[in-house]
């Protein structure tokens, strides 16, 4: 089999939005491309639109004209399949559906040679099935590249049960030689990225459901955590039917799995026509120039004076409260070894979430959310029990303001927000490390390169604790009973190597 493809003639078929960015991509590394189209005329008219764009990244200095030169005169389009019979790779990138897809490369293997490689751009179907009934299935692997091409470093190297492991090795070292950060992945419902990055949506839908909260304040909750976008304003981008689609496909490949279920919020929006970004609504308004909602923030002002306070746990959170503490002037204790994290005031408990609502933890408790920087004045989601007294839950607020963040306060849901949802993503990262589609490193960086993750789901995980992740998804478990919150396998055993049956913040 191929041991390099390195400058290889190929052959791009589809020449739409991914068809013509893997085709740049290809000609900038060198490689002799045909771009073929079904449709009459498609191929060169996107040689044509490249042509104007590279033209207009050289006029922005981005592109010498040499370059645009070289890489324009290395594309060719083509009319007819036939006259790629020479080439050593294919990229298919046409319509997403799996017979469109099986029957060009039928056709494509009775035109090129026996061990010309057939990568397929698909996003959410089966590389194995397609490869079902070609006559050399081992040569078919998946390419997944990320929208836009020549930007997103990610390429997604899919292997299907029948994908000579030589083969997705060729196609690895490829991606490389064309600037790109391959990622080893078996084909599996979403793979890497699309799987992973359902709970990022999904927790917000069901915060959204419960009433727990607005778009506004979900959104403001993430990104304090390091996420570019929120979830909301995200899926108005990608558009509510793509995106419903996606979870619609990833939850009906894993056999209806309740883990993965498509959100009402979200078919609502599909059914009314608020698509997002491109119907001009989606859960904000997109009218020229419309600014964002802002979202009410509470003044700071120092909390009351109190008997006796006192500091739970330990490690930076619990030293930036003590900090804060000792700016106040008021005289406190300590209790490192305490089984949960924040602080005691006059017996009433400020705590960060373990999973538990707050009025699971008892009367005169308010929880918050896990804060991911260590920075000043972030959002932060907290919740007073729904017991609480109108006093305490004032003081809570002032509090929180009083160690530097910017309470927000919402429903009294598990694990309110940031928590909950990163420890669903490292949940979701985890089972798709357990049952072999990528390792810990893939998984951080798939997500890191394909969806801009500030972080990866692992690399999350080992800032935190397995035992305390576990025990949130345990809480969230407990709290609405049913397959979504089920604690991955590999997590629970990870905990219990670790040695973590004591509870952990
Ligand atoms: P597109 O609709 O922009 O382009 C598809 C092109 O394929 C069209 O020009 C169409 O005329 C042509 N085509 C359709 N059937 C054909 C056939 N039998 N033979 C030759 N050409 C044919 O679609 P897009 O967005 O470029 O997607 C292409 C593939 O890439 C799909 O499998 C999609 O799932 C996948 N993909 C898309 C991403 C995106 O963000 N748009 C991201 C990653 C993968």
């Amino acid at each position: 089999m191929t041991n390099t493809l390195n400058g290889a003639p190929l052959l791009v078929v589809g020449a739409g939005i991914m068809g013509v960015g893997i085709a740049q991509v290809a000609a900038q590394a060198g490689h002799a491309v045909m771009l073929y189209d079904s449709r009459e005329g498609a191929a060169a008219e996107a040689k044509e639109k490249l042509a104007r764009l590279l033209e207009g990244l050289l006029a922005k200095g981005k592109l010498t004209a040499e370059g645009v030169t070289q890489t324009l005169s290395r594309i060719e389009s083509i009319s007819s399949l036939d006259a790629a019979a020479s080439v050593r790779l294919v990229v298919e990138a046409i319509v997403e559906k799996l017979d469109v897809k099986r029957g060009l490369f039928g056709q494509l293997e009775a035109i090129v040679a026996a061990d010309c490689v057939l990568a397929t751009n698909t996003s959410s179907i089966s590389v194995t099935a397609i490869a079902n009934g070609l006559r050399h299935p081992g040569r078919l692997v998946g390419m997944h590249f990320f929208n836009p091409v020549p930007l997103m470093k990610l390429v997604e190297v899919v292997a299907g049960l029948q994908t000579d492991p030589a083969v997705a090795a060729a196609i690895f070292e490829l991606s490389k030689v064309w600037g790109k950060v391959p990622v080893h992945a078996r084909s599996t419902p979403g793979f890497i990225v699309n799987r992973i990055a359902r709970p990022y949506y999904a927790e917000t839908l069901a915060l959204l459901l419960e009433q727990a909260a607005t778009p506004a304040v979900l959104d403001a909750c993430l990104r304090a955590a390091g996420f570019r976008m929120g979830p909301c304003e995200l899926m108005d981008l990608i558009g509510h039917d793509t995106n419903f689609s996606v979870t619609q496909s990833v939850y009906e490949a894993n056999f209806f799995d309740k883990r993965f279920v498509p959100s009402l919020v979200q078919r609502q929006l599909v059914d009314g026509g608020l698509l997002g970004r491109k119907s001009g609504h989606g859960f904000f308004d997109y009218p020229d120039g419309a600014a964002k909602p802002a979202i009410a923030t509470v003044e700071s002002i120092p909390p009351p004076t109190a008997q006796l306070l006192r500091v739970h746990g330990q490690g930076p959170l619990a030293d930036r409260f003590v900090a804060a503490l000792v700016k106040t002037g008021q005289p406190f204790l300590r209790h490192e070894g305490s089984d949960w994290l924040g602080l005691e005031v006059d017996g009433s408990q400020l705590r960060m979430t373990d999973g538990r609502t707050a009025s699971e933890l008892g009367l005169e408790v308010a929880v918050f959310d896990r804060p991911l920087s260590a920075e000043n004045d972030i959002t932060l989601a907290w919740a007073p029990s729904l017991r609480a007294s109108q006093a305490w839950t004032s003081a809570a607020t002032l509090w929180l303001g009083a160690f530097g963040f910017k309470p927000q306060r919402i429903a009294d849901a598990p694990g309110l927000v940031v928590a909950r949802t990163l420890a669903m993503l490292i949940n979701e990262a985890a089972d798709a490390v357990q049952q072999g589609v990528c390792t810990p490193d893939g998984a951080n960086a798939a997500m890191k390169l394909g969806v801009n993750y500030p972080a990866g789901p692992f690399e999350w995980l080992a800032g935190w604790n397995t035992t305390a992740v576990v025990q949130v998804l345990d809480a969230l478990d407990s709290f609405y009973r049913g397959e979504r919150y089920r604690v991955s396998p590999w997590l629970r055993q990870q905990s219990y190597q670790e040695g973590g049956n004591e509870p952990q913040n």
